[in-house]
């Protein structure tokens, strides 16, 4: 057996063709599928989901450094909703979701927990982070109270604990993006909070 490649070029020549020089350097682009391999990896050999998020940091920093087209991709925010996400991956069965999510200027989310380790890497605009703890007593077993807050900047990244409650706000003018990896979501214990009521409802 004789290996051999073959070209046909535009005018349908059929010419053997030589393969190109092997990749020497061994740095291609850290594209979405390595990340996702990596992180697989490390899910299977980490299970402390603290020492889990520390591994996992350096692996967005060094997708987000290769990944220019992250920063082109979003979308605007819906006028409805006053956000929107893009789904980059979410396989059935597989417990990793990649998202990029937009959210107009001025717009607050629900407070809420994930049921999920979470990391939130702010890719452009600003975004005030407020951060609640449960402070149950016999009459409000889901009350909770703020906890302290944080304004997030490009290159800053939001590493989230499953039961870390927070709330997001787009400061500035301009719609905020951020890049957000989660693992598997525990939905009977994803909470959204009512502060006022001192309530909570899985969503
Ligand atoms: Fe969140």
């Amino acid at each position: 057996m004789t290996e051999q490649n073959w070209l046909v070029n535009d005018e349908g020549r059929c010419e053997a063709w030589a393969e190109g020089p092997a990749l020497e350097d061994g740095t291609p682009p850290y594209r979405l599928y390595r990340f996702l391999t990596e992180l697989e990896d490390l899910l299977i050999e980490v299970g402390d989901n603290r020492q889990r998020l520390r591994g996992i940091c350096p692996l967005v920093r060094k997708l987000l450094a290769d990944s220019a087209w992250l920063q082109m991709m979003p979308g605007a925010p819906d006028p409805a909703t006053g956000w929107e996400v893009s789904t980059l991956y979410d396989e059935p069965f597989f417990p990793l979701t990649v998202q990029l999510v937009v959210w107009a200027p001025g717009v607050k989310s629900s407070i809420h927990n994930h049921a999920a380790w979470g990391v939130v890497a702010l890719l452009s605009g600003q975004e005030k982070n407020t951060f609640w703890r449960r402070s149950p007593t016999a009459k409000f077993p889901d009350k909770i109270q703020v906890a302290g807050e944080q304004v997030f900047d490009p290159g800053q990244i939001l590493c989230l604990m499953p039961e870390a409650i927070h709330q997001v706000e787009a400061l500035g003018d301009e719609p905020t993006v951020s890049f957000n990896v989660y693992g598997e979501t525990d939905y009977d214990h994803r909470f959204e909070f009512d502060v006022d009521r001192h309530t909570a409802h899985i969503f």
